[in-house]
């Protein structure tokens, strides 16, 4: 070998790697890292108080129970558990799924139920079976990320519709729409997230719920209900599902992932019976099937286990770290900021004065140990800068408290920059500082 071969070999490498990358599918050119995704290292840094993430808490699941009943399905049922299965879900899972919806109102065949690897998995499969590129999908302003990442991944355009503490704005909607359809575009689908919004923390008013879907059928557009966090209201208030208002024009996505355990990734869709034929083969081609062990180890939780009592555990965890949130935010943030009060779910939206820039300011933030999720994550048209989704699910009280007394320093920080300068000078890169230990 030549001592010119090894170099040669490496532009070589290089040039047909170049060459793979310039064929990637158009669909590919929107897919970038979600800024959370940016955000994990850093963020999870135990020196950080992470109120970016949105993991579930799961200090509260009984594991011991939960190692004796895996033990068990192992044991009884492993031929069966181990094995492939319908595409469409384990049909005694199906048939619990339809009972958890009977709490929401829901009505429903397990037939019309398509089990789906976490409800992520439904969302994407639902965009996939129904937008082509360039239809428009609506979404409130903000949304929740993963939703979006699956509208672009589909080349689908979305078009935000406003929101206020009562959530969706019926009047925003109806005027989205007229202009969309004025301008002769598709509206394929409303995404909405009716119930203790990701990542708003506000939930649509139970008297809007009739006339956004009167909206809706009047457009002739389907309705996407996604709804995780329906059985996480604190004050133990479980409002009506939109589906359980109608059963024609709302596909409605649930999860087990907060009500359970995120990992086993299982959700479901719930279809008009025309939408769930195509789903099921969707999902077929995407997965075969969702995962026999998990679905069976849900439905032996469901029908052994306390599920409703270990749901009240969780609201329990929550509305404790939500009291949390909303007393330091009470007590450290500076005059100006504005935030929701949510009734139930993970996330609280802060609103900061005008001339900061929560995405710019997110590496001094880190700089103080802090990490939060800038609200333009959750919007596709880059706006949200003065917005940002704090979550209140995961860390301890504590941590929470001593989060936002250092969010609030930050804040106070860039105030006296801005009365300064007129506006905020240039920082750091993020990373160029590091964190000093932890002290809370
Ligand atoms: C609004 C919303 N929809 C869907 C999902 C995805 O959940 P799953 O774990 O069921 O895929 C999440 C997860 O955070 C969410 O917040």
């Amino acid at each position: 070998m030549t001592s010119q071969e090894p170099q040669q070999a490496s532009r070589s490498r290089a040039r047909s790697l170049d060459a793979h990358l310039s064929r990637y599918a158009a669909r590919t050119a929107g897919m970038t890292a979600s800024e959370i995704r940016a955000l994990f290292s850093v963020a999870s840094r135990p020196e950080v108080v992470s109120l970016a993430g949105g993991m579930p808490n799961l200090s509260a699941l009984p594991m011991e129970s939960l190692a004796g009943e895996v033990a068990r399905l192992v044991a009884d049922e492993g031929q069966v558990a181990f094995q492939y299965g319908s595409a469409q879900g384990v049909p005694e899972l199906r048939e619990q799924i339809t009972e958890v919806m009977a709490l929401e109102g829901i009505s429903a065949h397990p037939d019309d139920v398509v089990v789906t690897v976490g409800s992520q998995m439904a969302l994407d499969t639902v965009t996939r079976i129904f937008c082509d590129p360039g239809d428009v999908v609506l979404a409130e302003a903000p949304s929740y990320v993963g939703a979006l990442g699956s509208f672009t991944a589909y080349q689908a355009e979305v078009v935000h519709v406003a929101m206020d503490e009562a959530g969706l704005i019926p009047e925003a909607l109806r005027a989205a729409l007229d202009s969309v359809q004025a301008a002769g575009r598709r509206v394929k689908f409303l995404y909405t997230i009716p119930n203790f919004h990701n990542p708003a923390g506000v939930t649509l008013a139970v008297s809007r719920r009739a006339e956004v879907l009167d909206i809706c059928a009047r457009h002739g557009v389907l309705v996407i209900e996604d709804n995780p966090y329906g059985l996480l209201g604190f004050d133990d208030q479980i409002y009506p599902a939109l589906r359980s208002m109608d059963a024609e024009n709302v596909v409605y996505l649930g999860s087990f992932s907060k009500t359970f355990a995120s990992g086993l990734r299982v959700g479901w869709a719930l279809a008009p019976h025309a939408v769930r034929e195509k789903l099921v083969l969707a999902s077929e081609s995407a997965t075969l099937c969702p995962p026999t062990f998990n679905q069976f180890l849900v439905s032996r939780y469901l029908s052994t286990h306390d599920w409703k009592g270990q749901v009240k555990k969780y609201r329990e965890v929550y509305r404790e770290r939500r009291d949390a949130m909303l007393s330091a935010l009470e007590q450290h943030l500076p005059d100006g900021c504005t935030w929701t009060r949510p009734d139930g779910g993970f996330y609280v939206w802060l609103t900061v004065p005008e001339g900061i820039d929560t995405k710019a300011m997110l590496p001094r933030a880190i700089t103080q140990r802090v990490a939060y999720v800038s609200g333009t994550a959750f919007h596709a048209n880059g706006f949200g800068s003065r917005q940002m989704r704090l979550s209140f699910c995961y860390p301890t009280p504590e941590r929470i408290q001593e989060g936002v007394r250092r969010l609030g320093g930050v804040l106070q920080d860039e105030l006296e920059l801005l009365a300064t300068f007129g506006s905020v000078p240039q920082r750091p890169r993020l990373g160029a500082d590091s964190p000093g230990p932890d002290t809370a």
